[in-house]
């Protein structure tokens, strides 16, 4: 079971309130660190595409950097317009001194 996480980064590379863009799985992925807990969500905006891990980590919520969308990084919701689709979340674990993904099945959504 454990072979379906796949290692994507260190756990020191990405502080408390930080937040850092990873390619994971053919994806781009923004993995933030909140009060020493980890969640990873989609890094392109579903706005037009702006780079969620330049934006800024407000608590739960990531600000993009383009037209201020907001998304909760615990479930990849939009909080705040123009955007209105999720990001989509990737379930993740720490082992040590490494943060794995889990890759995301397959499916339409
Ligand atoms: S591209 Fe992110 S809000 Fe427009």
């Amino acid at each position: 079971m454990s072979e379906d996480f796949v290692k994507i980064v260190d756990t020191k590379d990405i502080q408390p309130s930080q937040m850092k863009e990873v390619q994971f799985d053919g994806e781009d992925v923004c993995i933030t660190n909140v009060d020493g807990k980890y969640y990873a969500i989609g890094n392109i905006c579903t706005h037009e595409g702006g780079p969620l891990a330049d934006g800024i980590l407000e608590g739960y919520e990531v600000e993009c950097p383009w037209h201020q969308s907001k998304f909760d990084v615990r479930t990849g919701k939009v909080t705040n317009p123009p955007a209105s689709e999720s990001e989509p979340t990737y379930e993740i674990k720490v082992d040590g001194n490494s943060i794995l993904a889990k890759k995301r099945p397959n499916i339409k959504e």
